[in-house]
């Protein structure tokens, strides 16, 4: 075991004297509370260790311990469910710590094991050889995966049972002939990302059932979206939204550096969740790690591959997972301060400058793929960027949308008006949508694509005509423009407006999405007409149908699409009247 020497600490990061032949980014265990570490600097005779908790009481003379293997999250079926520190180190609840090497002496967990292999099979890495569940707990049944770096014949294989995760379950002889012990769960370090047999490109959409997002600004499956927004325009509930409705197999979510009442909505929410789709708790297919803003700064940049290790080894079984970070800010002022710390040359900001790299690493670790077993997986990121004073040409919003091919931009006059979700349709994109018509299309909305850049025209038209209209005065613009306005003003309530505290609205399903889409077009496309057969606006604003559109959202939930026939029937019969002289119209 490699051994050093504190000389010199500082807050989360001390120096230490050595002659042994200590690895970048090993683990180490520091002073006689063995307090996680790793060591991020080699020089001479000396290794540099950013400490994971608080180094409160060491003092130069104390001793760290290398572990011979990097910081390594423990991969296994106690995951499911349960609530971390950055760490993977259980905060309540049942499980335990899932960072090797880390807390001392765990509490057992015992888990039904059943396998599906038998001796003579041979197994290739990332192969299942068994399905597991929580024993005195229902729970998503997962399957326990041959490591990555492992393969061979199977030799021996318990019987069906209930087994601890970590003790030997099955014996494989590799190509040398050598023996090798596989448990249910399995270490894997946290910085690597996990092989996989293929990429593949962005896939179907994950559905998130927010109007604008999944219409407007859709993230494909292993697509990778950035939430950017000032102090409370909404960052969060929009993360969490998504999390409770986003069509994800296993939702991965990670509270980075945030305050502790920022995450209380997901700490004391989520566990009383019940899942849309079966009905079960919600947290049963979820992870969530809480780092909050008092938890050692070093444990949050740690926390960040923590999350993203444990959401690739649920794609890694086959699953559609999703990770939400928030915030992702707070994770690069972690790594400021380090280099601070350090006396690393600053960057912009303070930032230092491999803050790019990082983000790079991160957000790269999202995709679809074919797993080392050929299974289908994939992994969508998502991460909220908090940018000081509202401000999208700071690094972390510069650099990350490097990366990121969705920007979902969070407006703070839109969140001042009480405009939920507060996403900037102009200032938004996705770089996915293209690719996704196709998907629209299969599921009987062929017009999506083109309904979807009508939208968008006609909003971005708003923002010129809103800009005219300041000068000049609303009522000199030309009705034709005025009607553009109009109509944008409906799409914003009607269509991008949804709250996510309404039942029968926080969540539309595409189907929901597109006979709105439509009525919306249709709605646009008759009252052009109208105005160029020379109605009189006054005419189209009074029409009861336009009230029913702007609330329709809220008035249909997605059990009763059948009830979005009467208001076609309307808008018809209301464009009608129109059609009538004056005097016919106020008869009916
Ligand atoms: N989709 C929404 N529907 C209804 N209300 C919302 C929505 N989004 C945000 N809000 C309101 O705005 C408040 C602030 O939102 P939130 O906490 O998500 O902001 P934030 O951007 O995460 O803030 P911070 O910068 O402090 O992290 C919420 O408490 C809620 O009242
Ligand atoms: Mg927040």
């Amino acid at each position: 075991m490699n051994t050093a020497v504190i000389r010199w600490i500082r807050g989360p990061v001390l120096r230490a004297a050595t002659r042994d032949p200590f690895r970048i980014h090993e683990a180490v265990q520091v002073g006689a509370k063995r307090l996680l570490g790793e060591v991020i600097r080699m020089q001479g005779d000396e290794i540099t260790v950013q400490l994971f908790e608080d180094g409160t009481g060491l003092r130069p003379g104390d001793p760290v311990s290398g572990q011979g293997m990097p910081l390594s999250a423990r991969l296994g079926p106690g995951l499911l469910g349960n609530i971390f520190d950055g760490l993977l180190r259980s905060l309540g609840g049942e499980g335990r710590d899932f960072l090797v090497p880390g807390w001392l002496d765990p509490p057992r967990t015992l888990f039904h094991f059943k396998p599906l292999v038998e001796p003579g099979r041979i197994l290739k890495a990332g192969d299942s050889f068994a399905t597991v569940q929580p024993v005195n707990r229902e729970g998503k049944e997962q399957l326990c995966l041959i490591p990555p770096d492992r393969a061979g014949e199977v030799i021996t294989i318990v019987a069906e049972g209930e087994r601890d995760d970590d003790e030997t379950v099955c014996t494989l002889r590799d190509g040398r002939g050598e023996t090798l012990e596989i448990a249910m769960s399995h270490p894997w370090p946290v910085r690597r990302p996990r092989p996989v047999a293929q990429r593949l490109p962005a896939g179907p959409p994950l559905l998130t059932g927010q109007r604008i997002l999944d219409t407007l600004f859709p993230v494909a499956r292993g697509g990778k979206a950035m939430v950017p927004g000032g102090f409370g325009t909404g960052k969060t509930v929009l993360l969490e939204t998504i999390a409770k409705w986003c069509d994800a197999e296993v939702i991965i979510y990670l509270g980075c550096g945030e305050r502790g009442n920022e995450m209380a909505g997901v700490l004391d929410e989520f566990p009383h969740l019940e899942d849309p789709r079966s009905g079960r708790p919600l947290m049963e297919r979820m992870v969530v790690i809480a780092n909050t803003s008092n938890m050692p700064v070093a444990a949050r940049e740690a926390s960040v591959y923590t999350g993203v290790t444990v959401a690739e080894y649920f794609r890694d079984q086959g699953l559609k997972v999703a990770l939400m970070a928030d915030s992702t800010s707070r994770w690069a002022e972690a790594l400021r301060e380090v280099s601070g710390r350090l006396g690393e040359l600053p960057g912009e900001a303070g930032y230092p400058a491999y803050l790019s790299t990082r983000l790079a690493e991160f957000y790269e670790r999202a995709a679809r793929v074919i797993t080392l077993s050929g299974k289908n997986g994939s992994l969508t990121v998502m991460g909220a960027v908090s940018p000081p004073s509202s401000d999208f040409s700071e690094p972390v919003t510069i650099q990350t949308k490097r990366y990121v091919r969705n920007f979902w931009a969070l407006d703070r006059k839109r969140a001042q008006a009480r405009f939920y979700p507060a996403i900037d349709p102009i200032a938004s994109y996705s770089e996915d949508a293209d690719g996704l018509a196709a998907w629209w299309s299969q599921e009987g909305a062929p017009a999506w694509a083109e309904h979807r850049r009508r939208f968008l025209t006609l909003l971005e038209e708003q923002t010129r005509l809103e800009r005219m209209a300041r000068i000049l005065g609303k009522d000199a613009l030309p009705p034709g423009q005025q009607l553009t306005l109009l109509c944008a003003e409906l799409i914003n309530d009607g269509f991008l407006r949804q709250s996510a505290f309404s039942v029968k609205d926080r969540h539309a399903s595409p189907r929901k999405q597109t006979r709105m889409m439509g009525l919306l077009i249709r709605f646009m496309d008759r009252a052009a007409e109208a105005v160029a057969g020379g109605s009189a606006l006054e005419r189209i604003v009074a029409l009861p149908v336009l009230r029913r559109l702007q609330r329709m959202g809220e008035e249909i939930g997605d059990e009763e699409l059948e009830r979005f026939d009467a208001l076609d029937a309307l808008l018809e019969s209301d464009f009608g009247t129109l059609a009538a002289p004056d005097g016919e119209e106020k008869k009916t």
